[in-house]
C-alpha cells in the first residue's frame, strides 16, 4: 500500500471546517504532522462539540490558525477563502448526534444542509471565473454511512451506488448536503469529492457517543444505557484510519467521485458494550492506581464493569445495520485500516484513561465556562 504521506504533494492551504470536533481535530493533528509545509485555517463554531483543547497545541506552536464562526455566516466564510487563498476545503463541520437530531431537527437543516450551500457557494464564487475552476482546487466533503438507511442481517453492505435512504433527521440532513455537493459537481463543475464513513472511535471523542460514553460512565460507576436489545450492528473504524483514507482522497481521488470508507469490522452494540467493559477490568486488575483515582467503578473492588449494563427504550426509527463495503477506494486509492477492533479499542480505552485532562472539563461544564469567557456563550444554531 502506499501512503499518500510518502509521496511528494505541493503545498496546500487548507480550510478545515468542524477542526475543533472529534474527527476534523484528529485530522488537523494528522495533517500538520504529515504535512508540515501546508497551511491549516480551522473554522469552528465551538458548539457543545467542538472542544478547542483538541488543537490548542497545533494553534499555540502557529502550525494551525484558528477562527471562531459559523460556516453558515456567508461573509465570514468568502473572506476567509479570499484572505487566507484556501485552495482545498475539508468539510466536517456538522451536527452530528442521531439522538439530538430527533430532539432538535431545524439545528441539523440549519448547519447541515445551509451551512453546506454556503461553503459551496463560497468556493464557486472564490475558485470559478466565467466557468473555469482555478487549477489544483478541491472541495472534500465529509459524510456518513447514515445516508443509506438501514441493511438487512444479509444484505450487501453499502458501496458508492447504494441509493440514498435516510431514516433519521441526522442522515436526512447529511444526505441534503451530498446531493448539494453532488448538484454543483454536476451543474458547475466544482471539482469535488465525497466520503461516507462508518461509524468512528478514538480519542478526543465527546462523550455522549456510544464508546467514550461506556467508558467515562463506567469509571464513575453510572449506567451503561443500551439502547434496545443492543444487537443494532455498526461498521467500526479508528478516527485515525478515517483521517489516512481522506488524507488519499485528497491526493489522488478522482473529482467527482464519491468514496465509502469502513472499517471491516461489524459489530453488535452489546458485543461493542462487552469488549470495553473487558478492556477497563483487565486495566484495572493490572494498575492498582486506578483504584484510587476512580473508586466508583466496579472494577475498582473487582466486581465486572458489565454489572452496569442498563437496557433502556430504544432510540426512535433506530437503523438496525449499517455495513460498508470498502472496494473501490482499498483497489483505487489502497486505503486499508491499520487498526483493528481490538487493537483501537485497547488504544482508546487507554486514551481516556491517561487524558482525563481533556474530557473532565467537557463532563463537567468548566470547558463551557471558559469558552463562555472567550467567545460568549453560543451553542448551536437552531
Ligand atoms: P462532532 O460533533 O464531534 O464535531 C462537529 C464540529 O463541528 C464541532 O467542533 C462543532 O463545534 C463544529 N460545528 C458545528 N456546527 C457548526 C457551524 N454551524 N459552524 C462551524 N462549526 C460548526 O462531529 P464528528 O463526529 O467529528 O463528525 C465530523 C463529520 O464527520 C460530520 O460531518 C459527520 O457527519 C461526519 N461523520 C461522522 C462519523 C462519526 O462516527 N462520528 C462517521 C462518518 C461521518
Ligand atoms: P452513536 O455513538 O450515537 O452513533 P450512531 O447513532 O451515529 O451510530 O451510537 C452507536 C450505536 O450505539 C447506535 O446503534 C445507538 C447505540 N447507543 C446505545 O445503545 N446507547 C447509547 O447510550 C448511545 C449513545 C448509543
Amino acid at each position: 500500500m502506499v501512503d499518500s504521506a510518502m509521496a511528494p504533494q505541493r503545498a496546500r492551504c487548507l480550510l478545515v471546517t468542524g477542526g475543533a470536533g472529534f474527527i476534523g481535530g484528529n485530522f488537523v493533528q494528522h495533517w500538520a504532522e504529515r504535512h508540515p509545509h501546508d497551511t491549516l485555517v480551522v473554522l469552528d463554531a465551538l458548539t457543545y462539540a467542538g472542544n478547542l483543547a483538541t488543537i490548542q497545541p497545533l494553534v499555540d506552536r502557529g502550525a494551525v490558525a484558528f477562527v471562531h464562526g459559523d460556516i453558515t455566516d456567508a461573509a465570514l466564510v468568502s473572506a476567509l477563502l479570499a484572505d487566507r487563498a484556501i485552495d482545498t476545503i475539508v468539510h466536517f463541520a456538522a451536527e452530528s448526534h442521531v439522538d439530538r437530531s430527533i430532539a432538535d431537527p431545524g439545528a441539523f437543516v440549519h448547519t447541515n444542509i445551509v451551512g453546506t450551500l454556503t461553503l459551496l457557494v463560497a468556493a464557486r464564487a472564490a475558485w470559478c471565473r466565467d466557468g473555469a475552476w482555478t487549477s489544483g482546487v478541491r472541495f472534500h466533503h465529509v459524510s456518513t454511512d447514515e445516508v443509506f438507511g438501514s441493511l438487512a442481517p444479509n444484505e450487501a453492505p453499502f458501496r458508492e451506488t447504494t441509493p440514498y435512504a435516510p431514516n433519521s433527521p441526522y442522515a436526512a440532513s447529511k444526505a441534503g448536503a451530498d446531493h448539494l455537493v453532488r448538484a454543483w459537481v454536476h451543474t458547475y463543475g466544482l471539482p469535488a469529492t465525497i466520503s461516507n464513513c462508518s461509524n468512528n472511535y478514538g480519542p478526543y471523542h465527546f462523550p455522549e457517543k456510544l464508546i467514550p460514553l461506556l467508558i467515562v460512565n463506567a469509571l464513575h460507576g453510572k449506567p451503561l444505557p443500551v439502547y434496545g436489545d443492543g444487537q443494532q450492528v455498526r461498521d467500526w473504524l479508528y478516527v485515525t484510519d478515517h483521517c489516512r483514507a481522506i488524507d488519499l482522497i485528497l491526493d489522488r481521488g478522482e473529482e467527482g467521485r464519491t468514496y465509502t470508507v469502513g472499517g471491516r469490522a461489524e459489530h453488535a452494540n452489546l458485543d461493542i458494550v462487552h469488549l470495553v467493559c473487558s478492556l477497563i477490568d483487565a486495566r484495572f486488575a493490572d494498575d492498582p492506581a486506578l483504584t484510587q483515582r476512580y473508586p466508583d467503578c466496579p472494577a475498582a473492588r473487582g466486581a465486572p464493569c458489565r454489572s452496569l449494563v442498563s437496557h433502556v427504550t430504544d432510540r426512535a426509527g433506530h437503523d438496525r445495520r449499517y455495513a460498508i463495503d470498502p472496494t473501490r477506494i482499498a483497489a483505487e486509492l489502497g486505503f486499508e485500516p491499520t487498526e483493528t477492533l481490538a487493537t483501537g479499542l485497547s488504544r482508546t480505552v487507554d486514551w481516556y484513561l491517561a487524558n482525563e485532562a481533556w474530557w473532565r472539563p467537557v463532563m463537567d461544564g468548566s470547558y463551557r465556562d471558559w469558552i463562555s469567557q472567550q467567545y460568549g456563550d453560543r451553542e448551536s444554531v437552531s
